[in-house]
Parts: C-alpha cells; sequence; structure tokens
C-alpha cells in the first residue's frame, strides 16, 4: 500500500518479520533498513559505521543469510524474515551460545563492531557448524578497529564446541 504526503514521500508498508513478530514497516522504499531497524523500530543494538556495505557494523540476517542493513533498501525485505541482534535470545531471556562465548572470550574492546560480528559469527556457524580458523578468517569480513580478530576466532571456535585454539597473530592484535 502507498500513500502520498504533503511533502510528496511516498511511504510504502512493507510487510516482514523482525525477530519472530510480524511488523508493517512505514517507510519510503529507498530507505536503507539500517535505518529503519534503529529509528522506526529502536532496535539500536544494529550500529551505522561506513554506509557503503565495508565494515559490517550493521551486518543483521534476511532469511538467514548475513545482510550489510545500511545498503539495503527496506523494500527488498518485503514478505521476509529479519534478526537482529535483540533477537538472538531466547523467549527466556537466555543469550545464544554465540553470545555468551563472546562474554566467555572476553571479546569486545569498544565494542561498536561487535554485534555485527557476533550476527556474522552465528550465520557462518549455522552454515558450517564447526569452522576452521580459514573458514572464519573468509567469512568474517567485519572490520574491527580495535582488532579484536583473535579472540573473536576463540569464542567462535568455543561457541561451537572446539577445544579453543590457539589463535594466528592478526593486525592490531588484542
Ligand atoms: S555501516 Fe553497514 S557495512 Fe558499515
Ligand atoms: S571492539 Fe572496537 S571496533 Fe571492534
Amino acid at each position: 500500500m502507498k500513500r502520498s504526503l504533503g511533502r510528496e514521500l511516498i511511504f510504502m508498508a512493507i510487510q516482514t518479520s523482525i525477530n519472530g513478530k510480524p511488523v508493517a514497516l512505514a517507510a519510503e522504499p529507498d530507505t536503507p533498513l539500517l535505518w529503519v531497524i534503529r529509528e522506526e523500530l529502536g532496535l539500536t543494538g544494529t550500529k551505522f559505521g561506513c554506509g557503503i556495505a565495508a565494515c559490517g557494523a550493521c551486518t543483521v540476517h534476511v532469511n538467514g543469510e548475513p545482510t550489510r542493513s545500511c545498503s539495503l533498501p527496506v523494500s527488498e525485505v518485503a514478505g521476509k524474515s529479519i534478526t537482529t541482534i535483540e533477537g538472538l535470545k531466547s523467549a527466556d531471556g537466555t543469550l545464544h551460545a554465540v553470545q555468551q562465548a563472546w562474554i566467555s572470550a572476553q571479546v569486545p574492546q569498544c565494542g561498536y563492531c561487535q554485534s555485527g560480528q557476533i550476527m556474522a559469527a552465528v550465520a557462518l556457524i549455522e552454515k558450517t557448524g564447526s569452522p576452521s580458523d580459514a573458514q572464519i578468517d573468509e567469512a568474517m569480513t567485519n572490520i574491527c578497529r580495535c582488532g579484536t580478530y583473535p579472540r573473536i576466532r576463540k569464542a567462535i571456535h568455543a561457541a561451537t564446541g572446539q577445544a579453543a585454539k590457539a589463535a594466528k597473530p592478526a593486525e592490531g592484535g588484542a
């Protein structure tokens, strides 16, 4: 459904699902999904970094695929299922295994990139089961300015039940 407002903005009611709940998003069709998630829905766990699909701070799942929401027009999620960092925990509030591993490994430094990192890691684990270091390095293209990459690898291995592997040195290691 479209309606025209006085400022001649065209809004579209976009039916979708956010964290398991059906919602109708009222937004201009080309609005980046990130803005709708943060500004309309108030789900501010998903962060803005670069705005050009380069850093991964804005990563959410769209039909289970890790997706950079800063560069995805909201019109493209009609009829799809979106999961944000707020939707990872179970109904009783238990954190996802990856979130728990992140805490145990004390992964975050400043924390800004970490919800995107966790969303990327969850998608990787759901796809591969127990990713190797090489698979982690290939799939986890999210940027961390604090250089938490070794702890990210450690937490992913811990979340998948692997023995913690010695992390390879990474640029700006922390
Ligand atoms: S803010 Fe979306 S990839 Fe950087
Ligand atoms: S923890 Fe600071 S940018 Fe990643």
